[in-house]
């Protein structure tokens, strides 16, 4: 597979540069790594979340129905923080994609922060839920919500004290699957930024993009578990990636119109 990983100052091919030419079509899926620089911690890496505290206890529905106080004090902790936190170049960089791009974008995110939406961005989708949503188990009902949930307060719908966190936990089916699907297999470009392929269907994506002959571009600190599946890989921080990936793609619209 050529021109694989390619650091921010390496070269590009004339072919690569064609290629990219000819996109109209993108979806961009985002991790916990487009995040990192405004503060929120990642999942998996040194010091991350997964280390500081065990999936089975916080992040399952078993875990909820065997220790709901310790659930929803977790996420209280994170929709507290998330809160604290701004969007950072990445952000803005996908925000101003989302803004002047003219053919098809879908940003399909795993994060469950409100950044991308601070930073402008539209066409988005939350595949694992948002902080800034509650769940009532009683009439289905979902809530914009800031607030604590630990303290069991009402749902504004139906009065019940049933709200749980509005996050897609493991063993859980994944939003608006249907959308993403249909996306990704009528996209031309595929862009990873910031997520390890660690956790299904999202790191299964890549493959399938491919399949449907789509071109395929990894930004990340780090090779993830997919990497081998890309077209290219370019390694480094997502605020200096993704800025200039959007530079790219918005010069090559330019010339063409
Ligand atoms: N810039 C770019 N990439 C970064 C940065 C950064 N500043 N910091 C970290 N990364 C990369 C890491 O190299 C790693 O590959 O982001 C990735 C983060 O990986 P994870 O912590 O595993 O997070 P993510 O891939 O989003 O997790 C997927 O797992 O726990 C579940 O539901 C949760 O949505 C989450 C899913």
């Amino acid at each position: 597979m050529a021109d694989k990983h390619s650091r921010l100052d390496g070269p590009l091919c004339t072919a690569h540069r064609q290629a990219m030419a000819d996109i109209r079509n993108i979806v961009v899926l985002t991790g916990a790594g487009i995040s990192a620089e405004s503060g929120i911690d990642t999942f998996r890496s040194a010091g991350g979340l997964w280390e500081q505290h065990r999936v089975e206890d916080v992040a399952t529905p078993e875990a909820f129905a065997r220790d709901p106080d310790l659930v929803l004090r977790f996420y209280d902790m994170r929709r507290a923080n998330i809160q604290k936190a701004y969007p950072n170049a990445a952000h803005d960089a996908l925000a101003r994609l989302d803004q002047y791009w003219q053919g098809n974008l879908l940003i399909v995110t795993q994060n469950v922060d409100d950044l991308h939406e601070r930073a402008g961005a539209e066409r988005l989708i939350h595949m694992h839920g948002e902080h800034l949503s509650a769940w009532c188990l009683s009439c289905d009902g979902r809530t914009r919500w800031h607030a604590p949930l630990s303290d069991r307060p009402a749902c504004p719908h139906c009065g019940e004290a049933a709200l749980r966190p509005d996050i897609v936990w493991f063993g859980e089916m994944p939003y608006r699957m249907d959308e993403i699907d249909r996306a990704i297999g009528q996209c031309d470009l595929f862009v990873s930024i910031g997520t390890s392929g660690a956790v299904y269907p999202a790191a299964g994506y890549v493959r399938t993009a491919r399949h449907y002959g789509a071109r395929t571009l990894e930004l990340n600190l780090d090779p993830s578990q997919g990497s081998i599946m890309f077209h290219e890989c370019r390694m480094g921080r997502a605020t200096d990636l993704v800025p200039a990936w959007v530079d790219e793609m918005l010069t090559h619209q330019a010339e063409r119109l």
